[in-house]
Formats: structure tokens, sequence, C-alpha cells
């Protein structure tokens, strides 16, 4: 039987005009909402000398001040929610680097909008109503699992709450069941992909058709590898904790040129990361967020820290974000040269002697930064040969930092379960 595509919501293809006018009327609700209701936006915008009203078009919206991670730390757990706690449905958390974890919350409403906000992103990518989807994003805390499967399950598919791990397990019930869809972070798909080799089972012969990746930075290269290996069209999702979790933006399959924001639930701002400016449309920086409908915890230009571009629309009238390109955290600096993890996974993959999976080693040694790429050779490709040299010059002469490549057995790097871990650094403090 075929799948019927389900209609867009007719939000999706309006004109920019009625676009903004909802979003006007939603922002001024939003704002109004976070500062009578939680102390923190009534201190930070008083301190700021605005008030909701002042909110006169969308672009008085950069009068407002931000809000960082900080304040969820501050006001853990409950302390940014706007709603009595009797009125939260569901809490998420994510776990950051030190200390207690990112609290969010959602009213019945907001896991609501979730859904929808999945059940779009899903359409957007392929997936039909009648589909196997897999979903191997994290259950639990993680915004990944859950807010994958209510997406699903909106849009009518069939889902196998498969989470992380047991990856054996996985292939087995993909080769069992015949999902059309998997959602799964890229690094993991990659460890799912070994995995059906390594059980003698073609990955391009799956029942796979789409890929919905995200969770992590990937890159052009990483798609064009993930989809010649599995046989699959490859997409991007991006969502964040504090914005509502996956569902944020989404690319389309028929285009895969960026990320269109839901633009009538979040309203993207792209600002100087170090100044705070906001930028034209255009400019690279990084994006700036604001919920226009959530209840339990509206969120006022949260800076994101990832870092991309804002785009015209293209498949739907709503604005593109580039492909993510990293986090302003994530950018290391080597003997002064700026280094994102995405750039060195760009130069790997254009060799198809070394496979995906990379780790990122800085050490210090006297004063002087050390780099060393740490690669495996791809398999089923003849040996690396010169692969590692060239990997070395490409860096050297397209990034512009000196690196040491270590090429170690197939299988030495750890695979990813969720999101990879691909830096490490172990220079102390200047
Ligand atoms: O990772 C939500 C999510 C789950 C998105 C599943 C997509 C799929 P957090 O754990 O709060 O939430 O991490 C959010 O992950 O600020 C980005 O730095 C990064 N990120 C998420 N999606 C993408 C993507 C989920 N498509 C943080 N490309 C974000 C690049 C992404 N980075």
């Amino acid at each position: 039987m075929t799948a019927i595509a389900a209609p867009l919501d007719p939000i999706e293809t309006a004109s920019r005009d009625e676009l903004a006018a909802l979003q006007l009327e939603r922002m001024r609700w939003s704002l109004a909402h976070a500062y009578a209701n939680v102390p923190h936006y009534a201190a930070t915008f008083d301190a700021h000398g605005v008030r909701p009203d002042d909110l006169r078009d969308l672009s008085d919206l950069a009068k407002f001040p931000f809000v960082t991670k900080a304040a969820y730390r501050d006001n853990y757990p409950f302390g940014l929610c706007a709603v009595p706690r009797e009125r939260l449905a569901r809490i998420h958390a994510s776990s950051g680097t030190t200390g207690k974890p990112t609290v969010v919350a959602y009213t019945k409403r907001d896991v609501d909008t979730w859904a929808d906000v999945v059940a779009r992103s899903i359409r957007a990518a392929g997936g039909r109503p009648g589909d196997l989807v897999h979903v191997s994003y994290g259950y639990g805390l993680f915004t990944g699992g859950l807010g994958a499967h209510y997406g699903a399950e909106r849009l009518g598919c069939t889902v196998i709450p498969m989470s992380g791990g047991q990856t054996e397990k996985q292939v087995q019930l993909i080769a069992d069941f015949a999902p059309r869809v998997i959602m799964v972070t890229p690094s993991y798909m990659l460890a799912l992909l070994d995995e059906m080799e390594r059980q003698g089972i073609d990955p391009a012969s799956s029942s796979l058709e789409i890929g919905i990746f995200g969770a992590e930075p990937w890159t052009q290269e990483m798609r064009v590898r993930l989809e010649a290996r599995a046989g699959i069209d490859a997409v991007d999702i991006y969502g964040l904790s504090e914005v509502i979790g996956p569902g944020v933006a989404q690319e389309c399959v028929e285009t895969k040129d960026g990320l269109h924001v839901w633009e009538d639930h979040f309203y993207p701002e792209i600002v100087d990361p170090e100044m705070g400016a906001v930028l034209p449309d255009g400019e690279r920086g990084e994006l700036v967020l604001t919920s226009l409908t959530k209840e339990a915890m509206p969120v006022v230009r949260y800076r994101t820290r990832d870092l991309t571009r804002l785009l015209p629309g293209t498949a739907r009238t709503m604005r593109r974000i580039e492909k993510i390109t990293g986090r302003c955290d994530d950018m290391l600096i080597v003997r002064g040269v700026n280094v994102f993890p995405t750039q060195i996974e760009e130069l790997i993959l254009r060799d198809a002697r070394l496979a995906p999976q990379y780790q990122i080693k800085l050490s210090r040694e006297g004063n002087l930064d050390s780099m060393t790429v740490v690669v495996e050779p791809g398999i089923g490709v003849g040996e690396p040969g010169d692969a590692p040299a060239i990997l070395r010059d490409r860096i050297k002469n397209l990034v512009g930092v000196t690196t040491a490549i270590e090429v170690v057995p197939p299988g030495t790097i750890p695979q990813s379960q969720g999101k990879a871990q691909h830096v490490f650094d172990a220079r102390k403090p200047a």
C-alpha cells in the first residue's frame, strides 16, 4: 500500500505578511506572559527599561534583554516556569558539562504544539502517515526520543520506540520490521551502518528510505556519505531543550538546502556572538530564539550559542537557517587559529579511504599547542595509502593549522550512541 502524503499546514505556505502578522500577535502575548509570570523576565525587562507594550513591530524585539543558560542554572529547577507546577504535564532536562542539569517544562498544550512541529518536520523530511518510524534518539530526560515519538504518532506513523544503545538489536529490528524512516543522531547512524555490515547486511538494501538526523552538527560531506552508504535521503532536524526540543527547524527533502525555522512558533534572530547586535539576514552569527506560543516556559531571546545564518524561504515561506557550523563554545583556538570540528570532518570525508569517525586531540607542549586528528581507514576501500598525508596538507592549507594525523585500526575510536564527542582538549587553561 502506498501511503498518501499529508497536506501541509496552511501557515507553511502563507504569505510573509500573513506570517508576520501572526508572529507579532503571538510575540506580544509571549512577552506579556513572560513578564507577568516569570520573575526573572520581569526583573531583566525592568533593568533594561522595557515593557512588553514597547513591542510595536517585530524589530522592537531587539530592545529586549537576552536570556542565557545561566538563568536556567540560577532558577533551578522550576523558577523559570510561568504556570503553577500542577499545570505542568512534562519535565525534560539536558545535562550540562558541569553541575546541575538544565530543566525544561511543558504544559499539555506545549506537548501538543511540540508534537505538531515534529509531525510537520517528519512530513517535510518526506515521511507520510502510515510509515514505520524507527526512533533511536534516547528516550528519557533527553528531548530527542519522546519529541520524535510524539511527532511521528501525530503524523499518523507507526513508531518503534527503540531509544539509543543495543546496537545489535537495533539492526535486527530494522531488518525484521522494515521501517521506512529512521530518526537518530548522524554519528549513531554510522555505528548502525557498521553493525549492519558486520552482520552481513548491505545497508543500501535495507528498507530505510529517509534518515532524520540532528542533535549534533554534521556536514554536507557527511550527508553525501550517509546517503550513498545507506541508500536514503538524509535530512537535518534542529532543536534544543530550552526552546522545545527537536522540531524547531527542519530541512525539506525536496530541496535539502538548509532548515526551515517553524517561525509561527519560534522567532529567529542572528546576533554578533561577541557584541550581541542583531545582524541582517544572510550574515553569519549566533542564533537567538524567542518562543511565540509556549505556556510553561516562555523563552525570550535565548542565546543558543549555535552559529549559522538566516536565509529566505524556498520550499516553505518560513526562513531557513544554514546547516549549523558548530557552537561558539566548540570553536578551538589552536596556535591562534580558529578551528571548528566540522571543518575537520569535511576534509576527512573528502577522502573515501578514510572512515567518518574521528577525534581531535589537543595538548600543549611548552607554550605550543599541538593538535592530532585521529582517523580510521575506511572499510572495503583498500589501504589508506597517502590519505593521511593529503589530509594533513588540506588541513594546513584550508584551515591553517599544522596537525599530526594518527591512523588507528578500524573499531578503535569509540562508537557514538547519541551525541558524539569529537574533541579531547588536554591543554591547561592559559
Ligand atoms: O539535541 C534536541 C534534538 C534532539 C534536536 C533530536 C534534534 C534531534 P539539546 O540536548 O538541548 O537538545 O541540545 C541542543 O544540540 O543547541 C545544538 O548545539 C545541537 N543541535 C541540535 N540539533 C542540531 C543540528 C537536542 N541539527 C543543542 N545541527 C543545540 C547541529 C544541533 N547542532
